[in-house]
């Protein structure tokens, strides 16, 4: 007779990475809620280290200053997909992290080499204690934070589609200006895969999924579809 814990499937490290408005976020959830797995948003961590460095008068341009401060914060990400949190030094700082004063200086943090390996050891160090497994999102997870995940997406869209889904997140006057969203994210686009240290990039062995043309709900079908077929080749 099996033992429950020979037929448990094993953890599964799914790594999702693209730029902004591929529909990333969501896709990672759903799948993650799907197949019972952990979820981290990794964007969300590099937003909250930028909010700290804003709210204690770093200059963000200043990168010595940035690397000399990029330990002090505690981050702290709850990993369900269903309610994804996150904490600096135990303040909640989930809505602080999505104001357009963050959004426009998380580039420059996130650059900062001392940031990334402080975030980057938080990243596998979650990673490495969810018990089913984990979905974690981002820019450089199948490149440099998880090289060794079961399964690498790469999540695409052409520009126009991003910049009119990122328009449809946010509220009121920035949401009319699709122009502007548009430049926007090519700028922030061309500042995360340009930097030195793990750019966004696609890992030579992930699988790349253009969005453009599909529903939510594809694509969520399309990833869960490809995490079965690891687990039954595992
Ligand atoms: O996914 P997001 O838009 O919330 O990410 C915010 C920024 O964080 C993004 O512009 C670049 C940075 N980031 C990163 O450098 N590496 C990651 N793994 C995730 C995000």
């Amino acid at each position: 007779m099996e033992t429950a814990a020979r037929t448990a499937p094993a953890a599964v490290i799914v790594a999702i990475d693209g730029p902004a408005g591929t529909g990333k976020s969501s896709t990672s959830k759903a799948v993650a809620a799907k197949l019972g797995l952990g979820y981290l948003d990794t964007g969300a961590q590099y937003r909250a280290i930028t909010w700290w460095m804003v709210a204690n008068g770093i200059d963000v341009e200043d990168a010595v200053a940035v690397a000399d401060a990029a330990g002090k914060p505690a981050i702290v990400s709850g990993t369900d997909p269903v309610n994804p949190t996150i904490t600096v030094d135990g303040t909640d700082v989930s809505g602080p992290i999505r104001t357009q004063e963050v959004t426009s200086r998380v580039s420059a943090v996130s650059a900062v080499p001392e940031v990334r390996a402080v975030i980057t050891e938080l990243q596998r160090t979650i990673a490495a204690e969810a018990p089913r497994g984990i979905v974690v999102e981002g820019r450089d997870i199948g490149t440099t934070v998880l090289p060794d995940a079961d399964l690498k997406i790469f999540l695409t869209a052409s520009p126009e589609v991003r910049a009119a889904r990122r328009s449809g997140e946010l509220k009121g006057k920035e949401a009319a200006d699709l122009a502007a969203t548009q430049a926007a994210l090519a700028k922030r686009d061309a500042l995360d895969s340009g930097r030195k240290t793990s750019p966004l990039a696609k890992a030579d062995d992930a699988v790349e999924v253009d969005t453009s043309e599909l529903t939510l709900d594809q694509v969520i079908e399309c990833v869960v579809t490809l995490v079965e077929e690891k687990r039954t080749v595992a």
